[in-house]
């Protein structure tokens, strides 16, 4: 794909994020993932076309969030893989951009869908193709406890029961091992990086009185020790690839 063919799907993917009404889906969410992809692919011997298959992958991925005025956490996770995969097959169709790297992006986010995701990696990718599904897996992932994330949906904590609940869950559910396990080593060490700087989030957080509506005491220091246990259980694995 030539570099303006791919600058254009990039734009494209812009866009359509700048008109995302998620907030925890948006064009900075994206914009992180993309930065994500982009330093862990350059620990694998990637061709530019795989390059740029997770780079346009990374871009998409979550472009399905545009499509409802009113995004919901549990629904919109199910189906926004879906989704987005179909926006970005129907865009690298119309504009002659399906052959190798658009076709690729499609496969790579249809193989992250929720549920039906390995399912699509056996029937999509081939074998050297699954790093590439790794890539971008570790790569959104890392962002769910990105401190700039965590601080907008405290932010958002305050004005809305739904995040005030969907904070907590969020803590709750990413201070498990099995949920934080990186595919790649390189998303692992910034994984490390990640749950250092929260730890630390949390710790300025604790005693300071504009945070004291949402960070019970006895709810941030229990939350503090889940990631440090986090922290104690993952840094010493070594990961294969
Ligand atoms: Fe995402």
């Amino acid at each position: 794909m030539s570099d303006t063919k791919i600058d254009f799907l990039i734009e494209k993917a812009k866009k359509l994020m700048s008109l995302s009404r998620d907030p925890i889906h948006d064009l900075s969410h994206v914009q992180r993932v993309v930065h994500n992809a982009e330093r862990i692919s350059t620990a694998y011997q990637l061709t530019k076309e795989e390059c740029e298959a997770v780079k346009l992958a990374a871009w998409w991925h979550d472009v399905a969030r545009v499509l409802t005025r009113k995004p919901s956490f549990v629904w919109m996770a199910c189906v926004d893989d879906i989704l987005s995969a179909i926006m970005l097959c129907l865009h690298s169709i119309r504009y002659g951009f399906w052959k190798h790297s658009g076709g690729i992006a499609t496969k790579l986010i249809l193989s992250k869908t929720v549920g039906t995701g390995a399912v699509f990696t056996k029937l999509l990718l081939t074998k050297r193709e699954r790093i590439l599904i790794h890539i971008l897996r570790d790569s959104d992932m890392l962002d769910i406890i990105h401190i700039d994330r965590l601080t907008r949906v405290c932010e958002l904590s305050q004005t809305s029961k739904k995040y005030w609940w969907g904070f907590r869950c969020l803590l709750l559910y990413n201070t498990r091992e099995s949920a934080m396990r990186m595919k790649t080593s390189i998303a692992h060490h910034y994984l490390i990086e990640s749950i250092e700087a929260i730890i630390q989030w949390m710790e300025e957080r604790q005693h300071d009185p504009r945070y004291a509506r949402f960070f019970e005491e006895v709810w941030i220091r229990e939350s503090i020790k889940k990631f440090k246990l986090l922290h104690r259980k993952l840094a010493p694995i070594q990961q294969s690839i």
